[in-house]
């Protein structure tokens, strides 16, 4: 039988990328993260994509990583916090494997992007506070519906999340 991914969820900040890579270490398998994959592929950070190209184009780029993403078997992704905002991502993930999603308070959030310089959504905003609290509200009903299983973050180290993460997917 082919090997269903590990698929990572959730809002900027939460550990996806660092959790992931830590889960494909452990479970000895390729990680693969959205972003990279798109900042890879234009040849630029996704900061720069936001400004040159905006966040339509962005989001078209990102559908195509995560297509191709999702049609290999037997890895870790890890998504961009907006991923979830699409239907089409929502169904190639699932289809895919089985995903967690990573959530965090807005407080451990904003301790975590610090200024969200690298975080187009957030540059810029003198209240990245409230932005957060308002993106985490548009988009709850999206992660709710993305995700197998979900695992509460706060006050947790990576490695700790990763070993509980794993423990649940080899159930
Ligand atoms: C985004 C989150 C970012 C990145 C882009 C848009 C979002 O990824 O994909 O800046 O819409 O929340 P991280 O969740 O890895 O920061």
């Amino acid at each position: 039988m082919k090997e269903r991914n590990l698929v990572l969820i959730g809002f900027m900040g939460t550990g996806k990328s660092t959790v992931g890579r830590l889960c494909a270490r452990k479970l000895h398998r390729e990680f693969m993260d959205s972003d990279e994959h798109i900042e890879r592929r234009e040849g630029c950070s996704v900061a720069d994509l936001f400004v040159s190209r905006g966040e339509a184009v962005f989001r078209e780029i990102e559908r195509n990583v995560i297509r191709d993403l999702s049609a290999g078997t037997g890895r870790v992704i890890a998504t961009g916090g907006g991923a979830v905002i699409d239907p089409e991502n929502v169904a190639a993930l699932r289809k895919s494997g089985w995903t967690v999603w990573l959530r965090a308070m807005p407080d451990a959030i904003i301790a975590r992007v610090g200024n969200g310089q690298s975080r187009p959504l957030l540059a810029g905003n003198s209240q990245p506070l409230l932005r957060i609290e308002e993106m985490l509200r548009q988009r709850m009903a999206g992660y709710e519906q993305a995700s197998d299983h979900q695992i509460n973050t706060d006050r947790m180290m990576p490695d700790e999340i990763a070993e509980k993460i794993i423990r649940e997917f080899l159930k």
